[in-house]
């Protein structure tokens, strides 16, 4: 590792990320989609392991938008099998570094295999404390928003809430995991400029971090970079540069 962590002053408590471009990667080598995906899980795997070495309290990683469905059969098959698979082979990972596996998103939707492969997961390290890793799934964030204000609305209809009490943290109160902080960093792999419908609400005082790597170019010490990249930004919140 070309980095010495111990440098970095500032670690950011929770990182999200974007996973772009196992596609292209896969096509550039003239291989099908999924064995780009596939190279893709080993990169979530390095991230993992990356993370818990730096001291990263919290990753969230996207790895199915509601829009994904509109993906050909065979390829969200493929994206579900290999779910299971990488559940398989991560699960001691993250019993051995005290990571605990959340998810978000319309959790039942998944096929009813991929269900419950994750729940055995879920269940099995929901004690651990010190990391957790949240898998963005069948996830949108406008959806996400749209339902913590229906159930909002539903709590005022039902007088259990007065109309003049809501206010930000409601907001934050009834998205799908309303105890993990917000990113502190976004990073996106190969080079989009867009936040495609995720975390809408969680990202907006998040550091964004562009690399034009593919997602399974993007292992340990490109995470470390993304990390150095933070270290080197001014958060203000829109406040004014402290002397
Ligand atoms: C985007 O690349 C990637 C995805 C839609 C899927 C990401 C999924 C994984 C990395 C699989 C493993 C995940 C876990 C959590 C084990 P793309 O297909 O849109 O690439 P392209 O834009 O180059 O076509």
């Amino acid at each position: 590792m070309s980095l010495d962590l111990q440098s970095l002053e500032k670690i950011p408590r929770h990182v999200a990320l974007i996973m772009d471009g196992n596609g292209r990667w896969a096509q550039q080598r003239g291989l099908s989609r999924i064995e780009g995906h596939k190279e893709g899980a080993q990169s979530v795997r390095a991230v993992l392991r990356a993370a818990a070495q730096a001291g990263v309290e919290f990753i969230t990683v996207y790895a199915f938008s509601t829009e994904n469905w509109k993906r050909p059969p065979a390829e969200i098959d493929g994206l579900m099998k290999l779910l299971v698979h990488s559940l398989n082979e991560y699960e001691q990972e993250l019993h051995d570094n005290n990571i605990r596996l959340r998810v978000m998103g319309q959790f039942e939707k998944l096929p009813l295999p991929v269900r419950m492969r994750l729940q055995k997961t879920i269940d099995a390290t929901a004690h651990y404390t010190d990391h957790t890793f949240v898998i963005a799934l069948s996830y949108g964030s406008r959806m996400e928003i749209a339902n913590a204000a229906k159930q909002i609305a539903e709590k005022v209809k039902a007088g259990e809430m007065k109309l003049k009490e809501i206010d930000e943290q409601t907001i934050t109160d009834h998205l799908y995991l309303p105890d993990v902080p917000d990113p502190e960093l976004m990073i996106r792999t190969s080079g989009e400029l867009r936040l495609s419908n995720f975390l809408l609400w969680q990202l907006s005082y998040a550091e964004f971090y562009i690399t034009n790597d593919y997602w399974p170019d993007f292992r340990e010490e490109q995470f470390f970079h993304a990390l150095e990249a933070f270290n080197g930004r001014d958060r203000r919140y829109g406040g004014v540069k402290k002397k």
